[in-house]
């Protein structure tokens, strides 16, 4: 059962030591992988009010939108094209300081302009999703927002063979 999130003030650092277990608490007792992504990418984007946050996942061969907060976006991207297919094809979390200056980089929204994306995989180490943040801003995600969210990409991996 939701509840409202408990927000904090703080570094980066903090916020997400702050949001992690709320989500696992979120996530507790349900089981279709549709909500819980949905509620995941709502849960953080309260806290850190992204430009943009969703979910890409591997689907009829090729990366599809998923559950989101923010703007519209591409729903269907190429597993070799964008920020997004090079954290599929590697399947290693990349940070982008400047979207620019990344060949192939897809531009759902002209605001965007740095980004993050973290790939969760299965068991066999096959991507499963990607998980995308934009910012508006130049330079906006370090190995802080790395490490946080990694902690989430555990939580999915770890839930995912349960989830419907
Ligand atoms: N910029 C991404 C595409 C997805 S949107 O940013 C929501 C990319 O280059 O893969």
């Amino acid at each position: 059962m939701a509840e409202d999130l408990v927000l904090i003030e703080g570094s980066r650092a903090e916020k997400y030591a702050n949001i992690l277990p709320q989500i696992e608490n979120l996530l507790a007792g349900e089981t279709d992988k549709y909500a819980n992504l949905a509620n995941i990418s709502a849960a953080l984007f309260q806290s850190f009010r992204f430009f943009w946050i969703g979910f890409y996942l591997v689907k009829e061969g090729q990366l599809v939108l998923g559950p989101f907060q923010g703007p519209v976006a591409c729903t269907r991207i190429p597993f070799h094209k964008g920020v997004c297919g090079y954290a599929y094809t590697t399947a290693e979390t990349i940070i982008v300081p400047n979207v620019d200056e990344f060949p192939g980089h897809i531009a759902c929204a002209s605001a965007s302009r740095s980004e993050i994306v973290l790939p969760a995989k299965n068991n066999n180490g096959e991507v499963l999703l990607v998980l995308d943040i934009d910012s508006d801003q130049l330079n906006d995600f370090s190995e802080v927002d790395k490490e946080g969210l990694e902690k989430i990409i555990d939580l999915i991996e770890n839930n995912w063979n349960n989830w419907i």
